[in-house]
């Protein structure tokens, strides 16, 4: 099989857009669009990949090697294009990077969604002697490259711009897709000419030389449209987004995923999950979540990096986020409403986390509650433990983070402050309002706060008579 080098373009400054991101870097289902077409190359083995960068070339190429390395691909090579003079001169600054055999893979870096198999069977159509074209019919084709044939033979791709009254009422397209033996793109490249509506280099103007040299040019038509959907304008941004978010709950759906309305749901990562998950409207996943069998979520949740294990009931308004230490929220646990989860926040089984809690780098054993008002960081909180209303670990000196062990079957009271590093002695008792500063020792009642004192017939100061 010939060798595949790969030039992703994405050096254009995407005015469409009216943005001062680079159009590449805009996110489709969390990932920037040149890491969609990156992430396609998967199964291509490729020689070689170089993408092409020219606006705010700095920032594309960082934002590239940074997604690259998170997920574990190799970071490809990058060519500047200064100035940005079109298509085929995008790929010539790619020249010197490609080798003399083999075969060129062109992508482009706005148009997300194309799937790997389809960039192997253009591979194939090109066959190291075709020029070949990836092309899709479109209902409307405005703004988007013709392919004008004759007698069923592919002679050109016009440019809309450039396009007669006659051949803007083609559908079919040109993808930004087409693949060439490298030896004849190196030739043919210093003959493409700028004489065209938008004084550009045309990579498009390939197909003509190709017809010219006598090579044959094949244009396979895509399938399905949302792998040849460009990303130029915000609409059209926003339009793929709810394509792609749909397919994604479709695809959970026939695992049997049950969705109280799949038009109101974003995975922007990847999301497992076991048989019976219910998910509610306005939910969010970000990341790697699983959902284990039964698992409900209410509506209005917003779930990243994390695992929660089956049959837990995650309520209403609750924020996960693991990020780099996933958070876990073991069987039958319940959580929420509007509880927040921070990374390393780690629930054991039947764990109750209600409303107003905040729980960072702490471990909660099985049967734990935090019903109310709460915050838990850096501890330690064993089984069956009762965390009352309003109460703080002080886990923070102002320079140092310390732990806080709460040994199990603790009973906390409301509106206390365990100052860190501290540990409560199992089966202990934490009075209303203690500030505790102390370790305190197994079964203790410890109380750390003023003694009431009461006054007699206290008679308040009034205001004197007018
Ligand atoms: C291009 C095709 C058109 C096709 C359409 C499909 C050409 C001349 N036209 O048009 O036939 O139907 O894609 O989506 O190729 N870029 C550079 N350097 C440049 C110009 C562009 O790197 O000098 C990059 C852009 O960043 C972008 C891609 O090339 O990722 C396509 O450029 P764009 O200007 O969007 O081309 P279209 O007008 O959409
Ligand atoms: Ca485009």
């Amino acid at each position: 099989m010939a060798a595949v080098d790969v030039v992703v373009m994405a050096a254009g400054l995407g005015t469409r857009m009216k943005s001062r991101v680079p159009k590449v870097l805009h996110r489709l289902a969390g990932r920037p669009l040149v890491a969609h077409v990156l992430g396609s190359l998967g199964e291509l083995q490729a020689r070689r990949v170089v993408v092409i960068t020219g606006h705010e070339a700095q920032q594309v190429e960082d934002s590239v090697a940074a997604w690259a390395q998170r997920s574990g691909v190799p970071v490809p090579a990058f060519a500047r294009q200064q100035p940005q003079l079109g298509t085929g001169h995008a790929v010539m600054q790619a020249v010197p990077h490609l080798g003399d055999d083999g075969i060129t893979l062109v992508l482009n870096g706005d148009v997300p969604l194309v799937q790997g198999r389809t960039l192997r069977s253009l591979v194939d159509a090109c066959g190291g002697d075709r020029l070949a074209l990836l092309s899709v019919d479109l209902p409307d084709p405005t703004g988007y490259g013709r392919i004008v044939r004759e007698g069923g033979a592919v002679r050109s791709i016009v440019e809309h711009k450039d396009a007669s009254e006659a051949q803007r009422t083609v559908r079919e397209v040109y993808t930004g897709f087409m693949a060439v033996p490298t030896a004849r793109l190196k030739a043919w490249l210093p003959r493409i000419g700028n004489d065209n509506a938008q004084q550009e280099y045309y990579l498009t103007d390939l197909v003509k030389l190709a017809v010219q040299d006598g090579v044959e040019v094949v244009a396979t038509k895509v399938a399905d449209r949302v792998e040849a959907d460009g990303v130029n304008s915000p609409r059209q941004l926003a339009e793929l987004e709810r394509t792609w978010q749909l397919r994604q709950a479709q695809a959970l759906m026939e695992q049997g995923v049950r969705f109280a309305d799949p038009a109101r749901f974003d995975l922007r990562g990847t999301l497992q999950c076991g048989q019976d998950v219910q998910v509610d409207v306005n939910c969010v996943f970000e990341g790697d979540v699983t959902l284990g069998d039964g698992v409900s979520i209410g509506a209005n949740c917003v779930i990243a990096n994390a695992h929660i294990a089956a049959g837990a009931v995650i309520h209403p308004f609750t924020h996960i986020d693991g990020e780099q230490a996933r958070v876990s929220v073991g069987e039958g646990a319940l959580v929420g409403p509007f509880a927040r989860l921070r990374p390393g926040a780690r629930l054991g089984a039947q764990v109750h986390v209600g409303n107003f809690v905040e729980i960072k780098n702490a471990t909660l054993a099985d049967g734990a509650k935090a019903n109310h008002l709460a915050y838990l960081g850096d501890t330690d909180v064993g089984a069956r433990v009762n965390y009352g209303a309003g109460s703080i670990t002080a886990n923070y000196d102002g320079a140092n983070k310390h732990r806080t062990v709460i040994e199990a079957d603790v009973h906390v009271g409301s509106n206390c402050v365990l100052v860190a590093p501290v540990r409560i002695g199992a089966g202990g008792t934490v009075g209303a309002g203690s500030v505790i500063t102390k370790d305190t020792a197994a079964g203790a009642l410890s109380v750390a706060r003023g003694r009431q004192v009461s006054i007699a017939n206290w008679e308040r100061p009034k205001k004197p008579p007018k």
